[in-house]
């Protein structure tokens, strides 16, 4: 039998006191999607650097990528990095979009401390059923649960979603209770992946659902929310990907506002991904389009690792409002 790891050896903290401080304040946690080291040392530099609290995550694939033994001590290494760096900062390792109860289980003997399931493709009874499931076995080594309500519109995790449905409100309350869930992500208009919208000429991308949100909060006051999606698509980094021979027409993502707003409301936990693709992306491209004979990956990887960097502290400072929190 494999030698199970938990959590708390590694330095690392769940999420409740993060989203208790984010719901008190007015801010949401940072939740940074990466798959191998340089992604989480850049995350790890501009969370420190901004002092915000953050949230790793990691999808199935990613973990199959990353390989599941060697990422518990990643994890770890990002507590001594952060550490070293001169101000620790409290850091969780959460699955994204898990798909199974034997997956969330695997990952809860292996380090993490917090778990998604995702059972927002189920029907209602089945998706409370398998979130329950999930919760009474991850409460039991005190990891949070993040469920789902309702479809994004794009990639979740190989799973392709053509349209979105938005979260019904009047389902949330029995999820919510049934379940005994820690937070819960939900559809009022963020969709995953780097095109977001199909917009005509001088369309503006439509606003998100913010009467769905308050409506939400009121049948759960006080209770962590989750945007999943809230990439921006930086309109800089696109444009410097196709500067340098890159193809990204039609890259769309949230505007800034509706994701400050976002902030100010039970939204606890952002998750974003492509916004850091882009920004590695971008630097890797620079590099190797104006030194074309350029073959250290140090020297293509360290820019990008800095330009992650400097993403995730601009986005703690400017928009989630998590600097200065730890
Ligand atoms: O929501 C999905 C995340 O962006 C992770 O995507 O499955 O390509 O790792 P991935
Ligand atoms: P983006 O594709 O907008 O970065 O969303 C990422 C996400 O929701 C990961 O779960
Ligand atoms: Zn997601």
């Amino acid at each position: 039998m494999k030698r199970k790891i938990y959590y708390q050896d590694l330095g690392l903290v769940n999420t409740s006191d993060m989203f208790r401080q984010a719901m008190q304040d007015g801010y949401a946690v940072p939740a940074y999607n990466f798959n191998n080291m340089e992604q989480l040392q850049g995350i790890i530099t501009g969370c420190v650097a901004s002092l915000s609290p953050v949230i790793l995550q990691v999808s199935g694939s990613a973990r199959k990528y990353a390989h599941p033994a060697l990422l518990p001590h990643l994890a770890a290494g990002a507590v001594a990095m952060a550490e070293d760096l001169g101000h620790p900062i409290p850091i969780a390792l959460h699955l994204d979009h898990g798909n199974s109860f034997e997956l969330c289980r695997a990952c809860i003997e292996s380090g993490f401390s917090s778990v998604m399931i995702d059972g927002s493709h189920l029907p209602f009874e089945e998706n409370m059923a398998l979130t329950r499931q999930v919760v009474d076995f991850a409460h039991d080594f005190d990891v949070t649960v993040e469920g789902e309500l309702g479809v994004l519109a794009g990639i979740e995790d190989e799973v392709v979603a053509e349209k979105s449905h938005f979260t019904q409100p009047e389902e949330v309350e029995e999820f919510v209770g049934h379940t005994g869930v820690d937070s819960l992500a939900i559809s009022i208009g963020t969709s995953h992946g780097a095109y977001k919208f199909k917009l005509q000429p001088g369309e503006d991308p439509p606003p998100l659902r913010f009467d769905i949100l308050e409506d939400i909060e009121k049948r759960v006051p006080g209770f962590p929310i989750v945007l999943h999606g809230a990439s921006a698509v930086m309109p800089a980094y696109v444009a410097m990907i196709n500067q340098y021979g890159g193809r990204m027409d039609d890259a769309v993502g949230i505007s800034e506002d509706q994701l400050r707003r976002a902030t100010q409301s039970a939204v606890c936990k952002i998750n974003i991904d492509s916004d850091g693709r882009l920004a590695m992306t971008a630097a890797i491209r620079k590099v190797l389009s104006e030194t074309p004979g350029e073959f250290d990956p140090r020297n293509y990887l360290g820019p990008a690792r800095e330009a992650l960097a400097d993403m995730v502290k601009y986005k703690n400072e400017k928009v989630l409002g998590s600097a200065n929190r730890v």
